[in-house]
């Protein structure tokens, strides 16, 4: 679907921020650039709609070169989110949406029935929200609104780069799980940055470890975890590891047989879910039940999850992170 052949891009000052990328994205996958700032991770994503233009080798989209194709073409058939929420503010929710139908010279009906469309599949009252401008919605709810805009002319490929990084921490939760939910019907090729281990373990089909402008691994969620390859992804996925962002759920999953449980059945998470979400969980139930792949393997309670952040807490001395 989208394929690097020794990409290589130098910047005016001759500083290469990308080195010699070979590179394969599959049709239909999720796939997550991670890697420290500074690593080249937006330069690689830009030059793939080509808003940033490469020194040396190929990219191509459906086998054709990313130069052969007309820009608006290009441009118009890849949706893009950027981090800071970039709406237009004197345009009202609609028209920010229909930016790329416009242009695409869709007709006015066309237009607002997928506007509407969009805004309901990310939980948006149209009629409530289709009118208001930017500043009337909350961080959270414009990022929605940034995602479906570059879906709204049906690209069939999405590039979002650290598009919820600015959000609170319940917002972002929220949207990933929106963007993973939303993934399961549209089955576009999404390029998503990160710098974030956890979101990019939560989300990506398959993970892409930078460093200093080069492909350090890349491997599913659970190739990465299992098998770094060396002691720089080591350290990249432990330091979340011994965090209390990222934990692993196998520390304090529990048997599933408990009365408790059996009476609050409905309450259900996923293995994947964060901590965060667990705990927001947990505020309502005692005791919850974790599905992994259609199964519930297990449950965590409150007494177990509070043993964990005790327990880690004691170990590092403190409870950020
Ligand atoms: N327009 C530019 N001119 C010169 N250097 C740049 C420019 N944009 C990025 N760089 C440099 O290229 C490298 C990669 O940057 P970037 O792709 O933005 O990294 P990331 O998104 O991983 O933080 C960095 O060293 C950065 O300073
Ligand atoms: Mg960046």
């Amino acid at each position: 679907m989208i394929a690097f052949e020794n990409v290589t891009k130098k910047y005016v000052n001759d500083q290469v921020a990308v080195k010699a990328i070979n590179l394969e994205i599959n049709k239909g996958e999720f796939f997550v650039l991670i890697g420290p700032s500074g690593c080249g991770k937006t330069t690689l994503l830009k030059m793939i709609n080509r808003l940033i233009h490469l020194t040396e080798g190929t990219i191509r989209i459906n086998g054709k070169r990313i130069s052969d194709y007309n820009i608006h073409e290009l441009r118009w058939n890849i949706g893009y989110v950027l981090q800071q929420i970039a709406l237009f503010p004197h345009m009202t929710i609609e028209e920010n949406i229909a930016v790329v139908p416009e242009l695409k010279k869709w007709s006015k009906p066309q237009i607002q029935q997928r506007v509407r469309e969009l805004l309901e599949m990310v939980g948006l009252e149209p009629d409530k929200y289709s009118q208001r401008k930017p500043k009337e919605l909350s961080g959270g709810e414009q990022q929605r609104v940034g995602v479906v805009r570059a879906l709204a002319a049906d690209p069939e490929i999405i590039l979002l780069d650290e598009p919820f990084s600015a959000l609170d921490p319940i917002s972002r939760t929220k949207l990933q799980d929106d963007l993973l939910e939303l993934q399961q019907t549209i089955q576009k090729t999404i390029v998503f940055v990160s710098h974030d281990m956890q979101e990019a373990l939560k989300l990506g089909d398959r993970i892409c470890v930078m460093k200093d402008g080069e492909i350090v691994q890349i491997g599913t969620p659970h190739e990465i975890i299992q098998n770094p390859v060396n002691d720089f992804v080591r350290e990249f996925v432990g330091i979340k590891e011994y965090g209390i962002n990222t934990f692993h759920i196998q520390a304090v999953i529990e048997p599933i047989a408990d009365e408790v449980y059996q009476r609050n059945r409905e309450n259900i998470i996923s293995s994947k879910d964060s901590l965060n979400t667990i705990l927001q969980k947990l505020a309502y139930d005692e005791c919850i039940g974790v599905e992994e792949n259609g199964e519930i393997i297990g449950i965590v309670t409150r007494a177990s999850i509070l043993q964990y952040l005790a327990h880690d807490s004691l170990e590092r001395g403190n409870l950020n992170g």
